[in-house]
């Protein structure tokens, strides 16, 4: 099937099956391979991109439902000369280890600060709970959350 829509603000079009899942558009289609597959099953949040502006798992969006889309990946979210408030502090934090989960653990947070400006640690470890780091960098990701939180001045 074909389908037309948008990431990272340009407009994208495939001929696909009709189930092949966006993670994998995303990394074998476009060659965009920040965001990551590390269970398929929804299990894990590797994969995590804004979908119309919602945090969903790109590995359970199947191409039947691009069309029309709006998609943001970690590619999208900030540059290096601009980097979203997030990343900034994502850096400043230094939260990453290995590094796999944290693109995902990135897009999760900006749309949680996005819903909430200003989250308590609960709020964060409630929107957080579904992006798995088996290096275990949770505290630093509900640090640098509040660092970001700090530099947007809950807006
Ligand atoms: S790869 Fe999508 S949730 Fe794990
Ligand atoms: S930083 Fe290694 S899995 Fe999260």
């Amino acid at each position: 099937m074909k389908a037309s829509f948008i990431v990272n603000g340009q407009t994208q079009e495939v001929d696909v099956p009709e189930d092949m899942p966006l993670l994998w558009i995303l990394r074998d289609i476009l060659g965009m391979t920040g965001t990551k597959y590390g269970c398929g099953i929804a299990q894990c949040g590797a994969c995590t991109v804004h979908f119309n502006g919602e945090a969903v798992r790109s590995c359970q969006i199947g191409a039947y439902a691009l069309e029309g889309a709006e998609i943001t990946t970690i590619e999208g979210l900030g540059t290096p000369e601009a980097p979203h408030p997030v990343q900034d502090a994502w850096i400043e934090m230094q939260v990453a280890q290995c590094g796999y989960c944290q693109s995902g653990q990135i897009m999760q947070a900006a749309a949680l600060l996005r819903d909430i400006p200003v989250p308590t640690d609960a709020e964060i470890d409630d929107a957080m709970s579904g992006n798995l780091c088996r290096c275990a960098t949770y505290p630093r990701i509900r640090a640098a959350i509040h660092r970001a939180t700090a530099k947007t001045g809950g807006r």
